[in-house]
């Protein structure tokens, strides 16, 4: 699978998902208000890299065999990941956390629509995601409602207090704390913060996609494992772009974390260090494929991570 390969398919993903995204987002009259609408669409469609619907997709092809009916039954979910994470992205930069002004190339969510609604805006996508997932696809039978069920369940757990949110508390907990004794200390309390407010959503993303496309037990547990890897190692590369990108190729800011102390890879170990961490993950994912015998476009995406640049 080359390089190539993997950009055509991930652009044939992209090309499905902003579709769908658009035909998703609840729409004025009716289903909401104009003013909510338009600011709940000025993030979701402000083309992002859209890596965790992209995975949802990648794993439900991986064990459904590419199998056209793989990709329809998890293409709902992929929303609904693309949803909750462009709200994480809202939430985040707002004032009260990381006070970011740029997002996507684009003055951020709170700049131009002001804070309330910038959090209602998050608070619509959160909850249309989980909506989505419950209605689509809107398929008869058993097998797809226990389906449906797993995965918001899996969902569920990651967007919220165990995963995502969980991740963001200790993020914030953590910025600007003086250093441990003990540097182990310090790499166990960021391991943490990376893998629940960034490897929880890709790990669910990951495991929606192989559960929609009717995947085994051990395949949903083989791409679990890959997601662990995929998670840690694109919030370490995010975090070395901080260092080294501009926000220019970034489409946000740049320099941040060292300047308010967050707690990151670069802090400890050095950009250097950092990557070869980033790529010793990258290794560990692979094998987690290998050994279930899973290939597809799944491995191609843990070697985008290592060398993107936004
Ligand atoms: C940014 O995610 C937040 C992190 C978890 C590092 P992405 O880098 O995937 O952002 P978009 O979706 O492409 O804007
Ligand atoms: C954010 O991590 C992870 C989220 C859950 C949104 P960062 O704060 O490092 O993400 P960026 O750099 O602002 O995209
Ligand atoms: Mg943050
Ligand atoms: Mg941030
Ligand atoms: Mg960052």
């Amino acid at each position: 699978m080359s390089a190539s390969d993997f950009e055509t398919f991930a652009d044939g993903c992209r090309r499905d998902l902003e579709r769908a995204l658009a035909e998703w987002l609840p729409t004025p009259p009716e289903a909401c208000p104009e003013r909510l609408h338009e600011a709940m669409r000025y993030s979701l469609l402000a083309g992002g890299k859209r890596l965790r619907p992209v995975l949802v997709l990648a794993a439900a092809d991986a064990v459904g065999l590419g199998h056209p009916d793989a990709r329809r039954l998890a293409l709902p979910a992929a929303c609904a990941l693309e949803m909750i994470h462009t709200y994480s992205l809202i939430h985040d930069d707002l004032p009260a956390m990381d006070d970011d002004t740029l997002r996507r190339g684009r003055p951020t969510n709170h700049v131009v629509y002001g804070e309330a609604l910038a959090i209602l805006a998050g608070d619509g996508l959160l909850t249309e995601a989980f909506a989505l997932l419950a209605r689509e696809p809107a398929l008869d039978g058993p097998a797809i409602a226990s389906r449906k069920l797993q995965a918001m369940a899996l969902i569920g757990r990651a967007a919220g207090a165990w995963g995502m949110v969980g991740g963001q508390v200790l993020d914030l907990q953590w910025e600007g704390a003086a250093r441990q004794a003990r540097a182990e200390d310090d790499l166990a309390r960021l391991r943490d913060v990376h893998a629940r407010k960034t490897g929880a959503l890709m790990r669910a993303a990951v495991g929606a996609g192989a559960i929609m496309a009717g995947g085994t037990p051990e395949q949903v547990a083989a791409v679990d494992a890959y997601g662990v890897e995929l998670g840690l190692c694109f919030q370490i590369v995010d975090d070395v772009l901080d260092v080294e990108g501009d926000a220019s190729s970034l489409g946000k800011s740049a320099g941040k974390d060292a300047a308010v102390g967050k707690l990151t890879y670069p802090a400890l170990f050095g950009v250097e260090g950092s990557r070869q961490r980033a790529r010793e993950c990258a290794e560990r994912g692979h094998a987690a494929l290998a050994a279930a015998g899973l290939s597809g476009h799944l491995p191609a995406i843990l070697d985008w991570t290592l060398t993107r640049r936004q």
